[in-house]
């Protein structure tokens, strides 16, 4: 469904995201995980239109869609979240849900009601008439995901969704997304709840300093040295293992 190949991103001198393939199959759950700073959010940002890779192919659907914008792609099914949360201010929390539904429909009632429905699916539905400014954390990430939930998406695209939640919180979106698949949504997403990633995760990718050091089952991912040592630091694996 999503195929990125060969993709480059440089800032100035700094090589964020360095030759990176990987793929997402129809109905998968996939995740992505690395470091602070490992680009992974870079690389969200150029397969959904937001930045132009330096080099490198984006297929969708086997259509490429390099060069396409983000409503271009985001009307082929495809829909990003952002890590920081923007919600519109002045708006409801309803307004905002309806913002995602007007990329495919004009009508208010439609949008609405598309709005009404995933509100239900991420558990929001007594927020809909708060401003959403007054919205917590917890609230915000799931404004976030109805707002793209509402545009209909085939592959979401689900950037630290979990990032400040509470761990009972943590389970409610982990079922949430479940219950999203289920649906027919393919999902990939950045996280560093690393119980969600191990709960959630058909497949795994890890990237570190740019580069895919890793990917295979959570578990498998999980316990790769290489994948250790970019997180914990150089001799960690061997500390460890020295431990075990
Ligand atoms: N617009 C930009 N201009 C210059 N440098 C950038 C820009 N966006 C990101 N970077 C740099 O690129 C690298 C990758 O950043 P990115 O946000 O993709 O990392 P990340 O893996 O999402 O990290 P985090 O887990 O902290 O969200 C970092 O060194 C970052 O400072
Ligand atoms: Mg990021």
């Amino acid at each position: 469904m999503l195929e990125v190949e060969g993709v480059t991103k440089r800032f100035g001198g700094l090589v964020a995201v360095s030759s990176v393939n990987l793929e997402v199959e129809r109905g998968e759950i996939v995740s992505l995980i690395g470091p602070n700073g490992a680009g992974k959010t870079t690389l969200f940002a150029m397969v959904a239109g937001f930045l132009k890779p330096d080099e490198g192919s984006v297929f969708f659907n086997n259509d490429s869609i390099g060069g396409m914008k983000p409503h271009q792609i985001c009307s082929l099914g495809m829909v990003r979240t952002f890590q920081i949360t923007q919600p519109f201010a002045g708006l409801t929390t309803l307004q905002n849900i309806m913002v995602g539904a007007y990329s495919h429909t004009k009508d208010t009632h439609l949008a609405r009601q598309k709005a009404e429905e995933v509100a239900e699916t991420v558990g929001m539905s007594a927020l809909l008439d708060q401003g959403a400014d007054g919205l917590t954390v917890a609230g915000r990430k799931r404004l976030e995901l109805a707002r793209a939930l509402a545009t209909n998406p085939k592959l979401l695209l689900l950037d630290e969704v979990m990032a400040g939640l509470n761990p009972t919180e943590i389970d409610e979106i982990v079922h949430v997304i479940k219950g999203i698949r289920d649906t027919g949504v393919t999902i990939f997403l950045i996280e560093h709840v690393m119980k969600a990633v191990m709960n959630l995760s058909d497949r795994t990718y890890v990237l570190n300093d740019g580069q895919l050091i890793a990917s295979g089952t959570p578990k498998s991912v999980a316990a790769d040295p290489m994948v250790i040592e970019a997180y914990l630091g150089h001799g960690a694996a061997t500390t460890m293992a020295g431990q075990a």
